[in-house]
């Protein structure tokens, strides 16, 4: 799979995008709305089920490059299963690293997910489960056009946090 937008090209992620992966996942400011870094083996394992997604879905998340700095992954974005109670909807997710922050990048990433969603899925609705207390992702959200229709509460890593259901129609 390759996507492309003005600035960003995204692609299939590979056991080569560790170290870059790494960079987000175990940096704890990056990590908040997750309860802190990651381990080495919980970054692993996050790679391994993202290849997983790939297999048994056809799609997960992409890995993100600056499209006139091919070869770097600046982030990751892009459309997974999840769960909301009891249903599973299509959720756009977006992790970028903090060097990449605050130029409009995660946006840009989420909303080209969000289009192929609806065009090559024939997805009715996209969601966002966003962290009550995630403010950048909640206004990533609400730039891509979406309102919240839910509230919930996920246990992650042994703490109980109130989500926010965001979604948009096709
Ligand atoms: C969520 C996350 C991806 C949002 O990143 P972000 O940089 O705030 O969002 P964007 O890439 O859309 O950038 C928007 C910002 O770029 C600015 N910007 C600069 N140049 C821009 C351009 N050419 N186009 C659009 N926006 C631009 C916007 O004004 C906005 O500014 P602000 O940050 O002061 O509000 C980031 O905080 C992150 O990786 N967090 C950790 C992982 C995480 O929590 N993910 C979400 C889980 S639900």
């Amino acid at each position: 799979m390759t996507l492309r937008t003005a600035r960003l090209v995204l692609r299939d992620m590979s056991e080569d995008d560790l170290p870059a992966l790494r960079a987000i996942l175990t940096d704890p400011v990056a990590m908040t709305a997750y309860e802190g870094a990651f381990t080495e083996a919980e970054s692993q394992a996050w790679l391994a089920r993202n290849l997983q997604r790939y297999a048994e879905d056809g799609f997960g998340l992409w890995a993100v490059e600056l499209a006139d700095a091919p070869g770097e992954m600046i982030g990751q974005c892009g459309i997974t299963r999840q769960r909301i109670e009891d249903d599973e909807v299509l959720e756009v997710g977006y992790h970028f690293q903090r060097a990449h922050w605050h130029r409009g990048y995660a946006t840009e990433a989420a909303a080209a997910s969000r289009d192929w969603a609806f065009r090559e899925l024939d997805a009715p609705t996209v969601w966002a489960k966003v962290r009550d207390t995630n403010i950048p992702s909640i206004h990533v959200a609400t730039r891509l056009g979406m309102t919240v229709r839910r509230r919930f509460v996920t246990r992650y890593r042994g703490v109980d946090m109130p989500h926010l259901g965001f979604a948009v129609d096709r």
